[in-house]
């Protein structure tokens, strides 16, 4: 198994709050990580230092250390949008731009000055494949993304991130807005995606963690109580607080 993105004695806070303290967490290269635990306890905060999506708030305050491949994410250096299109991140509402479907995916391309027609049909056609999207969409491509299901817009945002060929996609909560049916969809598009790339995924379900993440990892407060193989989580877990709240006793 190869490592990823590595977190190390993480401490994060906003203002006078302290949100994370002391998290450590390695992530492993096309695997899905679940990040679980009560609400408020720093899930999505935890997320999006991954990508420094928490770097727009300006009592943000990190110590600690983030590598991606290696490469400290928090250096001087870093081109934090390029880093952001290595680990892209899909929302918990699905938030597609109020353009055509097909300048949704073609936005990323758009934007580093690609407009040569035949790549990027090629690039939109390839993406809502591999988002599972294509064929309902496929004759209707300039139809405005708003107007699809709220499944469809968020397969629409992962199909937004895979054209810009991300590595790494981070999910927050990303069927807490959608029905049964579309849960399920979004939940096999990221078993299939798992082989080639790597998810992290925040989620409130516990079904949802087990039966798509490899790992798993626990927070509690503002600290990661517990991390390891989602089986030894939910069947074995090393602490009491991770076995009450898998079985559901809390939050
Ligand atoms: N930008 C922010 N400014 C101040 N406090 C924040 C900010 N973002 C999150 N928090 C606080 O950090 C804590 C953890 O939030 P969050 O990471 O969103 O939790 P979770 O995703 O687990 O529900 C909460 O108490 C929340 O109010
Ligand atoms: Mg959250």
């Amino acid at each position: 198994m190869q490592k990823i993105i590595e977190a190390s004695n993480l401490r994060v806070s906003f203002g006078k709050t302290q949100v994370l303290k002391n998290v450590s967490m390695t992530l492993h290269k096309d695997k899905i990580t679940a990040i679980i635990g009560p609400s408020g306890c720093g899930k999505s905060t935890f997320l999006r230092c991954l990508n420094r999506m928490n770097d727009m708030y300006d009592n943000f305050k990190l110590e600690g250390a983030i590598s991606f491949k290696g490469d400290n994410v928090y250096a001087k250096e870093t081109d934090v949008i390029e880093m952001r299109r290595r680990i892209g991140m899909v929302f918990q509402k699905p938030n597609p731009f109020p353009s055509s479907i097909y300048e949704n995916v073609a936005f990323g391309l758009r934007i580093q000055n690609i407009n040569d027609k035949k790549i990027l049909d090629e690039v939109v056609e390839r993406s809502l494949k591999k988002a599972a999207l294509w064929d309902e969409v496929k004759d209707r491509l300039g139809n405005s993304a708003l107007r699809l299901s709220g499944g469809q817009q968020q397969r629409l945002c992962i199909a937004r991130t895979i054209a810009v060929e991300s590595e790494v996609i981070l999910f927050d909560e990303p069927c807490s807005a959608l029905d049964p049916t579309s849960t399920r969809k979004i939940e096999d598009l990221i078993l299939e995606l798992k082989k080639h790339y790597t998810i992290i995924i925040v989620t409130h379900n516990m079904h949802q963690a087990k039966r798509i993440s490899d790992f798993t990892g626990f927070f509690h407060l503002g600290e990661l109580v517990e991390f390891g193989e989602t089986k030894k989580i939910f069947e074995d877990a090393k602490e009491k607080l991770t076995r009450d709240y898998v079985r559901g006793d809390f939050g």
